[in-house]
């Protein structure tokens, strides 16, 4: 098949989270199954950098754009999948974060500049960027894409669209006088089009309009379809469910193999466990923290949000270290955030290491010499670097919620006995909950190694490859090109009676975009 995928970034492009590291790796498990799949990205400064051999293939007159917009082609990099980057420099030449400002706010033109990414995208998907080729579906991920099934339902010749949703509480909002600044048709303006509670959602009309709505694993897709998870998107998501189907993300091995790490102090499988010590040590030493196998080292990779159940960290934080424990921290996000968890490190020098910033590298490092990786998310659509830790026999300790209930089996009688058990599961949404799961691993830890191992050896056993999951996205290729349904599918569902959910979520402190 025929396959355009849209993402606003794919590593080793641009990469802000998750949605890149399945940018970077599902079009390359596509490929391997003999389909044409190409992607296509904004020209960041970054990506135009990285992809060799930059060749024009046109020059489109976009609406939003005053200059002409150049279509480039190349290669995303270690790979043979066919690059297309949309180069409007006057919204994409920016360094940094392609969402953000240096200060953390939002690039204030974000909706001219993903409806623009949309409308090359349409121009691809139509024939009309690349004269050679027209995909027969068009796969597009989350709220920086979802205006492109919207206008392509407005096309009589269309291919087939299919939305992924990796993150629904990033939703692309806008004031509604963005309908105009966007030359976006009047008729689109409804419940039962782009308007969310009187402002344009980028993201509804994905889900409203796509022929197909996937989520990165099963779990979530059930959970967005309830109000604690749905944003205020629950009944629209609700009246799709027989078009919504989860898809557990897969992992890049070529880029997260212990035995092939290139990162790593010392590479290792799980006949040569010893040589993860080696970079327990290295791990320490590089955070200057003691060096020895004794403590219980804790690892932490992501975003500083209160997704990621951060603050719950922090509650628990003078407690869990009073016991012989230590924690590498990486990420950045909520500057309030980052800024008590530095005050943390400042308290305890020889148990807190806190590093804020990006650095693939030592989320590598981190991964590899941990002995336990946290991660207490309030919600996860499907988490990566749970998996990545199970590879690297790292025990991760999560919340059973999304992602992370379909990729960790959690320690019990039952799953030890059966070899299954690879991790720790705790349920409430409270640091008492957190603080007992880790209090459980250490003991386990600490007085019954064998078990331990049996834990490490089972996570680093695991298939998290993308076989499966690829297959799965082909049968909905195949099966979206055969019946692409209605051509609008929206409803008045979305708004649940009784209170707003935007606002309530915006009241309790959840980010909604
Ligand atoms: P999300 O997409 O919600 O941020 P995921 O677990 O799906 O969460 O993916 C996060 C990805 O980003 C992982 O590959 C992780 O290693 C990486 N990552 C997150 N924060 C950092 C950081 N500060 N430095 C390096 N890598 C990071
Ligand atoms: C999002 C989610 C994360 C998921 C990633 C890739 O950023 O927060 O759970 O793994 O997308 O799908």
């Amino acid at each position: 098949m025929d396959i355009l995928f849209c993402s606003s970034e794919a590593y080793p492009l641009i990469k802000t989270g998750g949605l890149a590291d399945v940018s970077g790796s599902l079009p390359k498990a596509l490929l391997q199954l003999e389909h044409d799949i190409r992607l296509v990205l904004p020209a960041y400064p970054a990506a135009i950098q990285q992809a060799e051999g930059l060749k024009e293939v046109s020059r489109l007159t976009l609406s939003g754009c005053d200059d002409p917009v150049r279509i480039l082609r190349s290669q995303l990099p270690d790979s043979a999948v066919p690059l297309y980057l949309v180069d409007a420099p006057s919204l994409f030449n920016r360094l940094g974060n392609p969402y953000v400002q240096a200060d953390g706010s939002d690039w204030p033109d974000n909706a001219q500049r993903f409806a623009l990414f949309a409308r090359a995208c349409v121009a691809l998907a139509l024939g009309q960027a690349d004269p050679a080729w027209r995909p027969q579906v068009v796969h597009c991920n989350d709220w920086q894409t979802g205006l492109v099934p919207v206008l392509l339902s407005q096309e009589a010749q269309r291919p087939a669209t299919l939305f992924s949703i990796h993150n629904l509480s990033y939703q692309g909002l806008f004031p509604a006088a963005t309908m105009k600044a966007l030359e976006l048709p009047d008729t689109l303006w409804s419940i039962d089009g782009l308007e969310f509670y009187n402002m344009l959602s980028f993201i509804k009309g994905g889900i409203a309009n796509a022929d197909w709505v996937t989520t990165v694993s099963p779990t979530y897709a059930t959970e967005i379809c309830e109000e604690e998870f749905g944003y205020g998107l629950e009944g629209l998501l609700q009246y799709r469910s027989d078009r919504l189907t989860g898809i557990l993300n897969g992992i890049d091995a070529d880029i997260w193999n212990p035995a092939a790490d290139r990162w790593i102090a010392r590479r290792y499988d799980v006949h040569t466990l010893q040589n993860k010590l080696f970079n327990k040590f290295t791990l320490q030493r590089d955070h200057d923290l003691p060096i020895s196998s004794q403590p219980m080292l804790l690892g932490y990779v992501g975003r500083l949000v209160s997704q990621k159940g951060v603050d719950l960290v922090l509650d628990i934080i003078d407690t869990l270290l009073e016991q012989p424990v230590q924690l590498v921290m990486l990420g950045s996000g909520d500057p309030a955030l980052e800024e008590q968890l530095q005050a943390a490190a400042r308290r305890y020098p020889k148990q807190l290491s806190v590093t804020v910033g990006y650095d693939e590298q030592a989320a590598h490092r981190i991964e590899a010499g941990a002995d336990a990786l946290l991660m207490p998310s309030r919600y996860e659509p499907c988490g990566l670097n749970q998996m990545y830790s199970q590879l690297y026999g790292t025990v991760p300790i999560v919340r059973r919620t999304g992602g992370l209930a379909d990729t960790v089996v959690d320690f019990n009688e039952q799953t030890l006995g059966d070899h299954s058990a690879t991790g720790f599961c705790f349920d409430e949404d409270s640091p008492e909950a957190l603080l007992a799961t880790c209090l459980g691993a250490l003991n386990l830890f600490r007085n019954d190694r064998v078990d331990w191992w049996k834990l490490v050896i089972a996570g680093m056993h695991r298939d998290f490859s993308w076989t499966s999951s690829a297959a799965r996205y082909s049968e909905l290729y195949k099966q979206v090109i055969q019946h692409p349904g209605e051509e609008s599918r929206t409803t008045s569902l979305d708004r649940p009676t009784g209170t707003s959910r935007a606002s309530s979520a915006q009241q309790t402190g959840q980010r909604l975009h």
